[in-house]
């Protein structure tokens, strides 16, 4: 098997793919042939040297979402048989051609669905939805989505509509606007969205994928009885915020991430995809869009793309010529 490797914490320079025995999967894990594996953000910070890693994974080894097909099974595993397709979440390693995976951390991936388009899907889906699911969501609520442009963004987007909520997105420049508008996703530019929501009356939920300095602004424009929901630091650790807001339009401020939680949380988690996610998928109301595909020998390159402001969609490796 190939996996990206990283050397130690810094920059592309601690990059390296490595070569290794396939391993076996214990007994409640599947062992999965990938082609496409999906980069985040937090696989730079992890980079980096400054993601908390949770207990029992290694800082050496990126990579938290995968897709793939089943080639081997542990001696507990009841789910799934070899060639399945099956797609979901890892706590480490998935940037490979090979993946160990939880049994229940796992969806099915739809027939009508290619390998390409499977590898967009899992943290951008699951992460969307447990958003929205936080917020309580509902039929009807005006959702503001800042850093749309996205994975996370662009699901939690089509997620939200496919509920009857009413999504609109936050972004930073006219190109992404437009980008996105030819994919039918409604926007406003950071600098008019104040004016913008408060001519709408505010938003119901705030779905808040930068924070930072943007949490007292989301304050500011949420309804009366709105939520918000921090579900990254990209735009910093710390931030002033307008408690007066907070407390006269009774609003809920809450953050959520997925890496840390325990494995029962997660298949809790994705079980709740499974029910309301994944026919959205089988039913082409929810796909990402690829914004580009490296070769995992390029590693480096795809990371500093992942880096660059107005991508739509999603980050891939390819691990075609990879394969050993
Ligand atoms: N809590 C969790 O468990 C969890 C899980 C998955 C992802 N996340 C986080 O959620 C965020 C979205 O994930 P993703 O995979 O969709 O990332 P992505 O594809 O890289 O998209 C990031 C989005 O945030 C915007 N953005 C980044 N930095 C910004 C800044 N300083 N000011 C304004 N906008 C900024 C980007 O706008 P531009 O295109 O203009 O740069 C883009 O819209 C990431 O920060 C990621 O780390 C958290």
């Amino acid at each position: 098997m190939k996996r990206v490797y990283f050397l130690g914490a810094g920059g592309n320079e601690v990059l390296d793919l490595e070569t290794l025995p396939d391993p076996h999967p214990g007994d409640e894990q599947v062992l999965l042939q990938v082609r496409y594996a999906g980069l985040n953000p937090l696989d730079v910070i992890q980079r980096n040297g400054k993601y908390p890693i949770p207990e029992g994974a290694s800082p050496y080894h990126p990579g938290v979402e995968v897709a793939g097909t089943v080639i081997a099974v542990g001696a507990k595993v009841r789910r799934w048989i070899e060639g399945d397709r099956v797609m979901g979440l890892v706590s480490e390693a998935a940037l490979a051609d090979r993946v160990l995976a939880q049994q229940d951390h796992l969806l099915a991936v739809p027939e009508s669905i290619s390998d390409l388009a499977a590898a967009t899907l899992p943290e951008a889906i699951i992460t969307g939805f447990d958003a929205l699911q936080r917020a309580r969501t509902q039929l009807g609520d005006r959702v503001v989505i800042r850093g749309v442009n996205g994975g996370v963004g662009l699901a939690a987007y089509q997620i939200a509509k496919a509920m009857g909520a009413v999504p609109l997105g936050i972004v930073r420049s006219a190109q992404t606007a437009n980008n996105l508008d030819r994919l039918g996703v409604t926007t406003v530019l950071e600098d008019d969205f104040v004016a913008e929501i408060r001519e709408r009356n505010g938003a119901d939920v705030i779905i808040e994928l930068v924070g930072g300095a943007y949490i007292a602004q989301d304050l500011r424009v949420v309804a009366s009885g709105g939520r918000i929901v921090v579900v990254s630091v990209a735009g910093g650790n710390e931030a002033t915020i307008p408690t007066n807001h907070l407390l006269g339009k009774r609003v809920d401020l809450m953050g959520t991430v997925l890496r840390p939680r325990t494995n029962g949380e997660k298949a809790l988690l994705i079980s709740e995809v499974r029910k309301h996610v994944l026919p959205l998928i089988a039913d082409g109301q929810l796909t990402i869009p690829v914004e580009g595909v490296f070769p995992a020998k390029s590693v480096a390159d795809a990371f500093d793309h992942l880096e660059k402001p107005g991508k739509i969609g999603k980050v891939l490796l390819d691990f075609e010529n990879a394969i050993s």
